[in-house]
């Protein structure tokens, strides 16, 4: 065959090649089913956790009281650790929330703070005391807006798969200022809700997780404070009944593994920005610790792993909840 006979049939069969299959060529014999995560270089694959995500609260001061160190350290730690996702327990807006979702502060505390191209992630928030200071649900609002703020209503709940498994976790994330603020009919309907939401799980959910701004147990200076307590009244029994397996909460400035017997454990990421001590020696607490930083959680059928990060990347402690 001459020489420009073989290159002419050589293009051609190429070209019939990639006609019946463009990638056909480069596949060999098995079809593969990679997503874009699965190609990224840099994460770590985390094959004994599907489910990871960080859980930061009582940030928003515009980047002062080392929230802008907290971020940085955020954004850190999920570009080289698998992070499906954000939890926001709350006060996400210092002094007294955000008058509307164009208020400025989403710049100043958030968009311009956050920037880590891997927190560009879902954020699923809550609402804390101090978000209550202006219009609430403006940060409803401001899930139409943003690209990763995910929050379409006060409170609602979420069936998280657990890798490409079926099985899943439920997460349950509630608005606790009526229960802090007394209010009756708000508290009533919201707690209907709950219970009602816990039951109906489906049979696929491995973990139940709640997570609420206020904390129903604490180490921190609220330890007998008015709302602890009422938050703990409303919510002891629920939690109970329905066999939570944590509870995450924010509002004490603090890192926090909590135990109280025979209760549902709790965990309390509040340092996203300013600090508020700590009591050492109180039997129910596992872990305390007055430092800036935030948890990060890890996740698989039998295993809830808890770390908690400083905002220097130090792992100040880890714990695991098992099944
Ligand atoms: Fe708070």
């Amino acid at each position: 065959m001459k020489r420009r006979d073989f290159v002419r049939n050589t293009a051609l069969t190429a070209l019939a090649v990639s006609i019946i299959n463009p990638l056909e060529g480069f596949a060999g014999a098995g079809e593969t089913y990679l997503e874009s995560e699965d190609l990224s270089p840099g994460i770590k694959k985390d094959q004994d956790f599907p489910l990871n995500f960080i859980a930061i609260g009582d940030w928003g001061r515009s980047g002062e009281s080392h929230q802008a160190e907290v971020a940085r350290q955020m954004g850190e730690w999920a570009t080289v650790n698998p992070n499906n996702f954000v939890i926001s327990v709350g006060d996400n807006f210092y002094p007294a929330g955000v008058v509307s979702e164009h208020d400025p502060l989403w710049h100043y505390s958030f968009e311009n703070i956050y920037t880590a191209h891997a927190l560009q992630c879902n954020w699923y928030p809550i609402l804390g005391n101090h978000d209550y200071g202006s219009d609430p649900d403006a940060q409803v609002r401001y899930s139409k807006i943003s690209r990763r703020w995910n929050m379409p209503s006060r409170y609602y709940a979420k069936e998280v798969k657990l890798g490409r498994t079926s099985d899943k976790v439920l997460f349950v994330f509630i608005d606790t200022n009526p229960f802090a603020r007394d209010e009756k009919e708000a508290t009533d309907k919201q707690l209907i809700w709950i219970n009602e939401t816990l039951a109906q799980a489906s049979a696929d959910v491995k973990w139940k997780i709640v997570v609420g701004h206020h904390p129903y147990y604490t180490v921190g200076p609220r330890i007998t404070n008015y709302d602890t307590l009422a938050v703990r009244q409303v919510l002891s029994g629920t939690l109970k009944k329905h066999k939570v397996d944590l509870y995450l909460s924010g509002h004490d400035h603090s890192l926090q593994h909590l135990t109280p017997e025979g209760c549902t454990p709790q965990f309390i990421s509040g340092a996203g920005s300013e600090l508020t001590p700590v009591k050492s020696g109180v039997a129910y607490s596992r872990f305390e610790a007055a430092e800036h930083g935030f948890m990060y959680f890890s996740i698989n059928k039998d295993v809830i792993r808890v770390k908690a990060i400083s905002e220097n990347g130090t792992v100040l402690y880890e714990t695991d909840l098992n099944k």
